[in-house]
């Protein structure tokens, strides 16, 4: 079968979404994103790709920075929330979808209290990819609640597997 352009992002499926987060002047943002890359140790440095329409990639841009964070399956309600109101509808998005958080270690970004990781980024970069922008961060800071050392420990973090949006967020259960 051929598999059309706006489908091609499925066959990447199942993956692992992050919540990208931002503020700026008293607005906090913030959206699950797939379309996420670790391209370089050294300096460590993430790329994101977003909707430049979207109200929490304009934050970021503002901010200069932004915050990734890698949340347990029990928070997909969070996500499912984050992906359907849009941050110009509330002040504060992620506290709109339950997601409580602190100040971020190093840069002046929202950290998820409750997440399995944070990674601090920092703009440095950004790039017209077709529709999506290219936003390339360097990250400053970035820990761990207690499932990640060296490797994630599966039997204290759960990964959520997103599988497509159909009604809602479906995901893969895995084997
Ligand atoms: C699991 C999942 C992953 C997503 N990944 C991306 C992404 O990588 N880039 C993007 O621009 N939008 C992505 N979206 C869509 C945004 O999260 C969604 O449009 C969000 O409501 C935008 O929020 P905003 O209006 O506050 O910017 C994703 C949605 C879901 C459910």
């Amino acid at each position: 079968m051929k598999v059309g352009p706006s489908l091609i992002h499925r066959l990447f499926y199942p993956q692992v979404p992050l919540v990208m987060a931002a503020q700026y002047r008293g607005r906090v943002s913030a959206m699950p994103v797939v379309s996420y890359a670790s391209v370089s140790d050294s300096p460590p440095m993430v790329v994101v790709a977003c909707n430049p329409e979207g109200f929490t990639c304009k934050l970021a841009q503002k901010a200069g920075s932004f915050s990734l964070s890698l949340l347990d399956r029990g928070l997909i309600d969070a996500f499912a929330r984050l992906a359907t109101v849009s941050g110009a509808a509330v002040k504060d998005k992620l506290a709109d979808a339950g997601l409580a958080h602190v100040a971020g270690q190093k840069l002046k970004v929202p950290a998820i209290r409750d997440a399995a990781a944070t990674l601090e980024c920092r703009l440095v970069a950004k790039k017209r990819t077709g529709d999506h922008l290219l936003l390339v961060s360097k990250v400053e800071a970035a820990y761990s609640g207690g499932a990640f050392t060296d490797f994630w420990d599966y039997s204290a973090y759960k990964p959520l597997l997103y599988a497509g949006w159909r009604d809602g967020m479906t995901t893969y259960p895995g084997t």
